[in-house]
């Protein structure tokens, strides 16, 4: 057993690594005085544009802020049937249920992302939009998604929560649909020292009408257009963000390195299945999350609680699909149009390891081989 703990994830990390660079931005945003809607914000917003090689970035105060305001700008209302999957993080679900709009859960494949060959059965006349999610950092065919957004006039929000970074046949994902919609939430690949998020799109009106929202509705001081929201990145985010920009490339082969590590120790393991990934589906590994397959002599739980014994921290993103949740038990809630048994299945067999952009391959190695041991493999 190692000495310590393997976490999860472990932000100090980073600090130790980088923290003298960010300390000297923020004691610069301390200085100048200007907190919101200052320099940094207004920079990262065009480094933003710039990588992603997108018209305009606008920086929000989190992911779910980002989700909500692009459905917003889209004019999605009460009685609107949004797509997307049951196996994410509640928020892509909760913004829709907070415009009145309804989820249309439709199901996972085998590598956790929507199932965008079942997407069509759910469309309905009263279907406005798609919301792929990136789940873990694995790319969900856009150029599906785009295809029958386009065949059946709908609006395509991607939840790129989870992707900063991925790439789908070579492109950024992000990019493809009116809006992407990212967090910076501290342990993302692209993490703010708070909250913190960001949407991208290249058309001008939605722009400005984005911008409007995340400013209470007006874009001039006091003259209020729209009920919008109090929704902007402070300037010690932007600040921070800023340099981590720099230094994304490093993180997320770093996470690369570390899974191909994974994937390489757990490949005689046939107990379990690890993530996929290809040139075309380029995983930037949010999460890196195996799969206990049907013919382990142990379970998830038991397989989890084990490599707790073991000093290896652990967790299951998602113990629950989003039907099964209390906040939809009332089934007028929201829609489903055939069956979620892939999700309902998976929350039981999935299991995510120790995996962020400081992790030691000694740490990886260790993990791998721990669970090699438990299996007897
Ligand atoms: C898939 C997904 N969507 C949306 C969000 C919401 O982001 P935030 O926590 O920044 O509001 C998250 C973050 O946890 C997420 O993982």
């Amino acid at each position: 057993m190692k000495a310590q703990k393997i976490k999860l994830f472990d932000l100090k990390k980073e600090y130790e690594e980088i923290g003298q660079e960010i300390l000297e931005e923020i004691r610069k945003v301390l200085e100048s005085g200007i907190f919101i809607m200052g320099k940094n914000v207004e920079q990262l917003e065009q480094e933003l544009a710039n990588y992603f090689n997108v018209k305009y970035a606008i920086t929000v105060n989190s992911g779910t802020d980002a989700l909500l305001i692009s459905l917003k700008a889209l004019g999605i209302r009460e009685g609107d049937e949004v797509i997307t999957t049951p196996f994410t993080f509640f928020a892509t679900a909760e913004v829709i249920s907070n415009l009145k709009a309804v989820p249309v859960f439709v199901d996972i494949d085998d590598n956790f992302n929507i199932d965008v060959n079942l997407i069509e059965k759910s469309i309905t006349d009263k279907t406005k939009a798609i919301i792929p999610v990136h789940l873990f950092g694995l790319p969900v065919n856009m150029e599906k998604i785009m295809e029958i957004a386009k065949k059946y006039n709908l609006y395509v929000i991607e939840d790129v929560a989870q992707a900063f970074g991925a790439k789908y046949k070579g492109r950024l994902v992000g990019t493809f649909g009116d809006f992407g919609a990212f967090s910076c939430f501290p342990t993302k690949n692209l993490g703010a020292y708070g909250d913190a998020g960001f949407i991208l799109t290249n058309d001008q009106e939605l722009y400005k009408k984005s911008k409007m929202l995340k400013v209470h509705g007006s874009i001039k001081k006091y003259y209020h257009e729209e009920f919008g929201y109090n929704s902007r990145m402070d300037e010690i985010q932007a600040a921070i963000l800023k340099v981590k920009l720099k230094y994304i490339e490093k993180f997320n082969n770093h996470r690369i390195k570390a899974a191909n590590l994974y994937n390489t120790i757990l490949s005689k393991n046939l107990y379990i299945t690890t993530p996929k990934a290809s040139d075309e589906f380029y995983h930037v590994y949010h999460q890196y999350t195996i799969k206990v397959n049907d013919n382990s002599p142990i379970d998830r739980d038991t397989l989890k609680k084990e490599l707790e014994l073991n000093g290896i921290e652990t967790n299951i993103y998602y113990p629950y699909p989003l039907h099964k949740l209390p906040v939809y038990l009332n089934k007028d809630n929201y829609k489903v149009y055939h069956s979620l048994v892939r999700a309902e299945e998976l929350c039981n067999k999935v299991l995510s390891l120790p995996m962020y952009h400081y992790i030691s391959l000694d740490d990886v190695e260790y993990v791998a081989n721990t669970i090699n041991r438990i299996f007897n493999v």
